[in-house]
Order: C-alpha cells, then sequence, then structure tokens
C-alpha cells in the first residue's frame, strides 16, 4: 500500500481566483477604498510598534493617509509612511493570493502584553485585491522603513505581475489605480469622502484626500469609544452624539464602558434626549453600529432588541470572527453574548434612572411607546421591561408605575385595573370608569396605539393579575365603599328582552354595578380580545365575526327602570333598546349603527321630553 500512495498538492487556478476575490467576493465596489485604508492603516501601526524597540524606524512627526485623485490622469493614489514592503516582501505578499504578512505579524507577538500590542485589521490576505473591482492596473511603490530601496509591482489583475527598482523618498508606499472608465465615479473628491465616513470614519490615524489644490481632512479619526472614560470631556460626548446619530439634540444619557474578560468589547451608547424626526415606527430593527477594530462593518447586526432601538452608538470588537469579505458576520455566539450584555447594560441604565421620577419622564415621553413593545415580543425580558412602564391613571397626576399602583391599592381589590382607548382626555371621562372612581379603585389609562396588544402578554405585576375594565365581568363588592344610590329595578326579564332584542349586535346582556351615572356600557367578552383591539380590528375592516361585545345595563338608572317596568308597551322597549345599545357606542368612541335614524329618535323624544 504505502509505496502505491501518491502525494500532490492542490493546484489553484490564479487567474480565476483572483477573478473570483474581484468580482465575487465584495457586494459593493466602494468596498476597495475600506481596504486599501485598512491595509494602510496596519501599515503605520506596524511601524509605531516597531519603532518602539528600533528608534531608527520612527513614523515622521504627523503621520497621515494621503488620497489623492486625478481626473486628467484618471489615477487614484493613496500613501501611507507605514511599514512599508521589500521586495521579497511584495512578491510573499501582493505575489501571493491569501498570505496575509499582516496577521503573520500579528502572530509574531503572541507573546506580547495585550494592552502593547497594535490592533491590526488585515488578516485574510485577500483585502488588497478588491483594488481590481475599480482599477484595470495597480502600482505599488514601497520602500521597506529601515532601507533605501524602493520596488515597484505592477499588475492589470490577471494572473501575473511585475517587479521594478524604483525610488521613494521616505518609507511608506503608494498606490496608485488607473480607474477602470466605468468606475470614474471614484475619481470624486466628494465620492471618496463619503466612502471613508461611511467605513473608515475612525481609523484614528488622519486621513486626507487632496481637492480644490488642497487637502482636507477626511475622517473623524477619534474612535472616541476606545478611550478611557476619565479621558473624553462631556462636551466630546455630545459632539460625537451628534455626529454618529446625525441629531442636533443632547444625550439624554451616555453609556460608556469597555467589558474585559472572556468578552471583550467596548460600547458607547446614547438615548436620544428628543424623539427623532424620523418617525421611529417604520425601521424596527436597531441600528447600533458595529465596529471589528474601529472598521465599521455593519449597521444590521441587530445588536439590541428592536424595542430599544431608540439607542443609538457603537460597539467594537477585537475578536469577532468576520467573513473574508468583511460584509456578513458568521454566526457566532459571540455575537449573541455581546446582545444579551449590551441589552442588559442598558436596561440596568434605564431601572437607575427610572428611580429619579422628573428625570425619567423626559425619557418615557419620548420613548415609552417604543419600550413597551418589549412586553409584546420579547419574553426574556418582559418582567425587566414591565418594571420601566410608566401610566397615566385615573386617581393621580402625572406618572405611574405598577409597583407604585399597587402600593397605592384599596383594601379587597385584586387587581389592576386598566383601560385602553385613543385619547386620553376622553378616557378620564368614560363612563367605564364610574363604578371605579365611585369606589376609589384607581384605574392605569392607556392610549398609546401598542396599549391594545401588550397587555394580553403581561398577565401580572407582582404576584396582581392586570385586567381591562372592559373585558368580563369585574366584581368590586370586595372593596368598600361607593355604593350606588337609588333602588335597583329587577332586571331579569328585561335582560332576556335586550338579549333578543339586540342579538345581532351584542353577544349578552347583563347587569352591573359598576355603573354610577350611566345607564349603559360594552363591555368585551372575557374570552377574546379587548374593545380596543376589536376596534382597531374593526377600524382596519378586519372585524371578527362572532366576537360581539356584551351590553352591560345599569339597574338603578331611571332609563333603566323605566324598561324594566313591565307595563311598557313592546314596540316601545325594542325601539328603546336600540337607542341603549348607540349610547352605548358613542359613550365608546364609535358612531351609532345608523347615525340619521338615531337623530330621528333623540330628537323625537326630546320633544315628548315633560319640561
Ligand atoms: N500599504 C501597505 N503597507 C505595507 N504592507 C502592506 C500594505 N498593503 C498590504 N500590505 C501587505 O500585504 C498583505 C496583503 O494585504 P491584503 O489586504 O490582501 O491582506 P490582509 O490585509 O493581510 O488581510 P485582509 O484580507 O483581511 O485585508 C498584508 O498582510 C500586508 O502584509
Ligand atoms: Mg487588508
Amino acid at each position: 500500500m504505502e509505496d502505491t500512495l501518491e502525494r500532490h498538492e492542490f493546484g489553484a487556478e490564479v487567474g480565476r481566483l483572483l477573478d473570483l476575490v474581484v468580482h465575487a467576493l465584495y457586494s459593493e465596489r466602494e468596498i476597495f477604498l475600506r481596504e486599501l485604508v485598512a491595509n494602510a492603516a496596519d501599515a503605520v501601526d506596524r511601524r509605531r510598534f516597531e519603532a518602539l524597540t528600533d528608534q531608527s524606524l520612527a513614523l515622521p512627526a504627523e503621520p497621515r493617509l494621503r488620497i489623492l485623485p486625478d481626473k486628467t490622469a484618471r489615477t487614484i493614489t493613496i500613501s501611507d509612511p507605514g511599514t512599508g514592503m521589500s521586495k521579497a516582501e511584495l512578491t510573499e505578499h501582493l505575489g501571493t493570493i491569501a498570505r496575509s504578512g499582516t496577521l503573520a505579524f500579528a502572530k509574531s507577538l503572541a507573546d506580547t502584553p495585550a494592552a502593547d500590542k497594535p490592533s491590526l485589521i488585515g488578516q485574510f490576505g485577500v483585502g488588497f485585491y478588491s483594488a481590481f473591482m475599480v482599477a484595470d492596473r495597480v502600482e505599488v511603490t514601497s520602500r521597506r522603513a529601515g532601507s533605501e530601496e524602493a520596488w515597484i509591482w505592477a499588475s492589470e489583475g490577471h494572473g501575473a505581475y511585475t517587479l521594478a527598482p524604483g525610488s521613494r523618498a521616505e518609507p511608506g508606499t503608494d498606490i496608485v489605480l488607473h480607474i477602470k472608465p466605468d468606475a470614474e465615479e471614484f475619481l470624486e473628491p466628494i465620492r471618496l469622502k463619503t466612502i471613508i465616513r461611511k467605513w473608515a470614519d475612525h481609523i484614528t490615524i488622519p486621513i486626507t484626500i487632496a481637492a480644490d489644490g488642497e487637502e482636507q481632512p477626511a475622517n473623524e479619526g477619534t474612535a472616541l469609544w476606545r478611550k478611557q472614560k476619565s479621558e473624553v470631556t462631556e462636551e466630546q460626548y455630545n459632539a460625537f452624539y451628534r455626529h454618529v446619530a446625525h441629531a442636533f439634540d443632547t444625550p439624554w444619557a451616555t453609556l460608556h464602558w469597555r467589558a474585559e474578560g472572556t468578552m471583550e468589547y467596548s460600547a458607547l451608547l446614547f438615548i436620544p434626549g428628543m424623539k427623532p424626526f424620523q418617525a421611529v415606527e417604520g425601521e424596527r430593527d436597531s441600528k447600533l453600529r458595529l465596529h471589528v477594530r474601529r472598521m465599521f462593518i455593519t449597521d444590521n447586526a441587530n445588536l439590541l432588541p428592536p424595542w430599544l432601538r431608540f439607542v443609538q452608538g457603537v460597539v467594537d470588537t477585537e475578536d469577532l470572527p468576520l467573513n473574508v469579505s468583511r460584509e456578513m458576520l458568521q454566526s457566532t455566539p459571540v455575537l449573541g453574548r455581546i446582545r444579551r450584555a449590551v441589552t442588559g447594560r442598558v436596561l440596568g441604565e434605564l431601572k437607575t434612572r427610572a428611580k429619579d421620577p422628573a428625570a425619567y419622564a423626559g425619557f418615557w415621553e419620548n420613548f415609552g411607546p417604543v419600550l413597551k413593545e418589549g412586553v409584546w415580543d420579547d419574553a426574556e425580558h418582559r418582567g425587566d421591561v414591565a418594571g420601566l412602564l410608566r401610566f397615566r391613571s385615573s386617581g393621580i397626576e402625572g406618572w405611574t408605575s405598577l409597583a407604585d399602583y399597587i402600593g397605592r391599592m384599596k383594601p379587597g381589590q385584586e387587581a389592576i385595573y386598566y383601560l385602553v382607548g385613543d385619547d386620553p382626555a376622553a378616557l378620564a371621562k368614560s363612563p367605564q370608569l364610574e363604578g371605579f372612581l365611585a369606589k376609589g379603585v384607581e384605574v392605569l389609562l392607556l392610549a398609546d396605539g401598542i396599549d391594545a396588544f401588550w397587555p394580553e402578554r403581561l398577565d401580572r405585576f407582582e404576584d396582581k393579575p392586570i385586567r381591562s375594565i372592559t373585558q368580563g365581568l369585574i366584581d368590586l363588592s370586595a372593596v368598600e365603599g361607593g355604593q350606588a344610590a337609588g333602588e335597583a329595578a329587577d332586571v331579569a326579564a328585561l335582560l332576556t328582552l335586550l338579549k333578543e332584542a339586540l342579538k345581532e349586535h351584542v353577544s349578552d346582556v347583563r347587569a352591573t354595578d359598576r355603573l354610577v351615572d350611566s345607564a349603559a356600557v360594552l363591555a368585551a367578552p372575557e374570552y377574546g380580545p379587548d374593545l380596543q383591539m376589536s376596534r382597531m380590528m374593526r377600524r382596519a375592516g378586519r372585524a371578527m365575526p362572532g366576537l360581539l361585545p356584551v351590553l352591560e345595563i345599569n339597574p338603578r338608572h331611571g332609563l333603566i327602570r323605566r324598561l324594566a317596568d313591565p307595563a311598557l308597551p313592546a314596540a316601545e322597549l325594542a325601539q328603546t333598546a336600540g337607542v341603549l345599545l348607540d349610547l352605548a357606542r358613542i359613550q365608546d368612541g364609535e358612531g351609532p349603527r345608523d347615525p340619521g335614524d338615531f337623530a330621528r329618535r333623540v330628537a323625537a323624544a326630546l320633544a315628548l321630553a315633560p319640561d
């Protein structure tokens, strides 16, 4: 066996391989600039590191990366004062696909303490070839730091390159891209600047772009999140916030921390002080920016759950495994852990700040409705979010939390009660509240769109059930006081008659003691959506047949007492039943079923009324 075993090396069709890198790896051509700038930044960081042990390699006084577009020559030149490459290194690193000199260098530093190690970007050994997406010829003139010699590497990107002696006044590298006819847009300085802003804004070395005869700064270059908290002033934080969030306000909260140990990342997050102008509605995903070693990777990594999408800022991590194209993240447990940690941190901050009700109210008014989605959406954080909710209440001015509400519950009160509607002012006057107000039982008044949904998912808070006062039958008899005045009519027969008369419109008719001044209200059936939810579905043309509301009548009310009178003619009862239902609908913010008919009946009734 042994001697029949042949051993072969894989071959590679170099031209094809290059073609793949150039045409199949990156989805956007503008990426070439990010890759070349990353290489230049790595080269500068390497030289800075090498100079620590060899003074003669020291960088020039103000190192910078220079980008020089030339419309006449149709070239872009990118120059850096980094390590440069010797003739051998040009062959080795630019002449071998997937050979990364940067990675090899980083590995050689295995024994260097982490704090002293430069944080280098290159690792796959392919980024350079992205230049051929926009250039049909690339010339690299490079002089290794510590050497006098310079060499010119040149290629058309089809599988061959040339090397020739050259000259360069200082160590470093110039990359000249001869721009393809269909890539002329990249000769525009403004286009180049936009690309730098997007992808390489926080490369710490200054980048300039030559335009109108001068070199204009192109990057922010602060990577503020990598600094110590103590090194950053509030002014700098605020300016940075405005820059990343495209905002004009001052952040309500600034969170800056660095995680070390099993998970290493820095985060600089902001909670805006104002509601952003673009409606938060459309886009539900968090746009938190993910950087890996200062380089922008994506703002689509969903670093926070949708209900924290108002949080702005940057998360930067050293060791996230990236795809070769740096475009997509491989699905990795690291990202999941960072997500959890960042979410926990933001929640913790909100909890702390919620202790100052006046300051928290500002936040709540801007982003409360978004936060509520967390109760609906996020089983894992539901309990935490519930503690952060604030409400208007029938019992107090201002905002209340669920915990404070519980503190004010009446003896005998079993549940946390709420009423949902569209308009907070109308809610406060709703007849649905009458019985509760009479007994001094507080009702939370919910008027955000999302309020029709989330309470369904939050069954209880602390150990108190949360109940809609329009859903099912609520028994307040255990709560002292507020006994309704007047004598209750015997409505047993009336209930049967009403049920029959209104059977197309209500699923049930029953007596209630939660009304004081009103004759009737609508309630939702015990099982099925709450009134507000059904109302929203109806308006959206999605009424659910079969789920008719319940009509509750007040046996102490004069109108009900008259209807309960056995002497009342049947025809009059039938007519008045319709009016009663319409009245209940109107109180609930709905129109009467037939407005014209309703108006005629009321007018007729008023004409008859004794004065
Ligand atoms: N401006 C430069 N100065 C010095 N060396 C460079 C420069 N550009 C590229 N190199 C060398 O060429 C190698 C190949 O670059 P390339 O961008 O293809 O790969 P990489 O940066 O190592 O990895 P990645 O694919 O992640 O970018 C680098 O590792 C580096 O050794
Ligand atoms: Mg690279």
